[in-house]
C-alpha cells in the first residue's frame, strides 16, 4: 500500500476538499485522503456485480467477527447478541441520550470536545455540562475528577459521553484513569455513552481499553461505539457497531430507535466486514504512515512553525495545535485560512476556551503534510 498516492478527491462528493475554494489546502474533518484496503475495494466491487440492492441485514459472519475482533484486540468479551449496527456514531449517541435522558436531566462531556458533542445535548433539548481536561505545565490533558463529581450531583447530570481515545487532545486514557470516571458514573448512576471511534489508531505501543471492559457493573452501565469508519476510511459509506451488555438498556435503545434509525445499508456492511475480517496487515501500515505523520508535524513544530504547540498525540489522525504564543489578533483558523490557504477546524467549535487552537488532519500524504507546513510557516514570517 503506498500512502504517498496522491488521490484526486474533488468531485467524488468530499466534504473535506469541497468545502473551501480550491487553492485551500484541506487539512480539517477527520477522514484520510487514504485509498481504501484491496480487499474492501475488491469486497464492494463482488457485491456491486451482485447486482441487487434490496433491505440489508447484517450478516452472521460480521457478528462473529466483530465478537472475535473485540476479544482479540481488547481482551473483552462480547457476545453476538451484545451487538448491533446503526448507520453513524453521531446518530448512535444522539439517540442515546434521547433514549435515557428525561428533560430537565443534562448530559456531561469533556473540553475540548468533538464539536457534535456540544450540539447533541441542545437539540434533545437537555443540558449540556461541559468538563474541562485541565493541561499541566508540559502540556499533557489530565481529568480533574473533583469537578466532575461536583458537576455530576449539582448539575442533574444523567449521562456522560466519553471520547476515548479523545478527540481533538490525542489522549488515550489509563486503566486508572478510566476506572476512576467509571466508580464516579456507577456512584451517581449516570450512564455512560463511550465513543470509541478512533480505538483503532493508536500509536507508541499505546492499548485501546473499552471502559466497559473494566468490570461488569461498569459494562452494565455503558452502551459503546465502535466503528470502521476512521480505521479503514470507510466512513461515507456509515457503518457503526454498538455494544450493550445491560439487556433492560439494549430494549430501551432498541425501542428508541426503531422506525427512526436504520440498519446500515448493504454497501457499508460489506465494506465493514471487509475490512475487519481482512484489514489487519492494511491497518498495521497504515498506524505506521500515520505515526511518521505525526512525527514529522512534532518536528515542523520545533523548527518551522515555532510558537504553536501540541500535546503530542497518542491516538487519532488530528493534531491540537496551541497558537496562543502567536499573539495573533484573530482566531488563528481565519489567520491560517486567508494568509496560508490552509482549512483547519477552528479552535472556537471544540469549546469556548478553545479560541487560539485549531485541529490539524494529519490524515494525509507527506506531500500534503509538508505544503500545509511550508504554507503556514510563510503565512507567519510574512506578518
Ligand atoms: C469522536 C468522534 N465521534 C464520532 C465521529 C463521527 O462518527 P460517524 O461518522 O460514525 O457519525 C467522529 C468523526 O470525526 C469523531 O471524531
Amino acid at each position: 500500500m503506498d500512502f504517498n498516492r496522491v488521490i484526486d478527491r474533488r468531485n467524488s462528493e468530499c466534504i473535506k476538499w469541497n468545502r473551501f475554494d480550491e487553492d485551500v489546502l484541506p487539512m480539517w474533518v477527520a477522514d484520510t485522503d487514504f485509498k481504501c484496503s484491496d480487499a474492501v475495494i475488491s469486497a464492494l466491487h463482488e457485491r456491486v456485480n451482485h447486482g441487487i440492492f434490496g433491505y440489508g441485514a447484517p450478516p452472521r459472519e460480521l457478528n462473529q467477527t466483530v465478537v472475535q475482533r473485540i476479544k482479540r484486540l481488547y481482551d473483552w468479551d462480547v457476545a453476538e447478541s451484545e451487538i448491533g449496527y446503526i448507520p453513524g456514531i453521531v446518530t448512535g449517541f444522539n439517540a442515546a441520550i434521547r433514549a435515557f435522558c428525561e428533560a430537565g436531566e443534562a448530559v456531561i462531556y469533556q473540553t475540548p470536545a468533538y464539536p457534535p458533542f456540544i450540539g447533541a445535548p441542545k437539540s434533545a433539548r437537555l443540558r449540556g455540562v461541559q468538563n474541562p481536561l485541565p493541561q499541566q505545565q508540559d502540556g499533557t490533558y489530565t481529568l480533574d475528577f473533583d469537578r466532575f463529581e461536583q458537576q455530576l450531583i449539582s448539575e442533574n447530570v444523567r449521562a456522560f459521553i466519553l471520547c476515548n481515545p479523545q478527540n481533538p487532545t490525542g489522549r488515550v486514557f489509563t486503566r486508572e484513569e478510566l476506572t476512576q470516571l467509571a466508580e464516579i458514573c456507577l456512584r451517581h448512576k449516570v450512564l455512560i455513552i463511550s465513543d470509541e471511534i478512533h480505538c483503532d489508531i493508536l500509536y507508541d505501543g499505546h492499548k485501546h481499553i473499552p471502559i466497559a471492559s473494566l468490570s461488569p457493573e461498569i459494562a452494565a452501565n455503558t452502551i459503546t461505539f465502535m466503528a470502521p469508519s476512521k480505521t479503514y476510511n470507510i466512513a461515507g459509506l456509515h457503518a457503526s457497531v454498538y455494544i450493550i451488555q445491560n439487556p433492560e438498556l439494549m430494549e430501551k435503545f432498541h425501542d428508541f430507535c426503531s422506525g427512526l434509525v436504520g440498519c446500515p445499508g448493504v454497501l457499508a456492511l460489506t465494506a465493514a466486514y471487509a475490512a475487519y475480517a481482512e484489514g489487519d496487515a492494511w491497518l498495521i501500515e497504515q498506524n505506521r504512515y500515520l505515526q511518521e505523520n505525526r512525527d514529522f508535524l512534532d518536528e515542523a513544530l520545533r523548527t518551522q512553525l515555532t510558537g504553536i504547540h501540541w500535546n503530542k498525540p497518542e491516538a487519532t489522525f488530528l493534531g491540537w495545535l496551541d497558537c496562543s504564543e502567536l499573539g495573533l489578533a484573530e482566531a488563528p483558523y481565519e489567520f491560517f485560512l486567508r494568509e496560508a490557504r490552509v482549512g483547519l477546524n477552528e479552535g472556537l467549535t471544540f469549546g469556548p476556551q478553545c479560541r487560539d487552537f485549531v485541529r490539524f488532519n494529519f490524515g494525509t500524504t507527506r506531500a500534503n503534510m509538508q505544503e500545509a507546513v511550508d504554507r503556514m510557516q510563510a503565512a507567519l514570517a510574512a506578518r
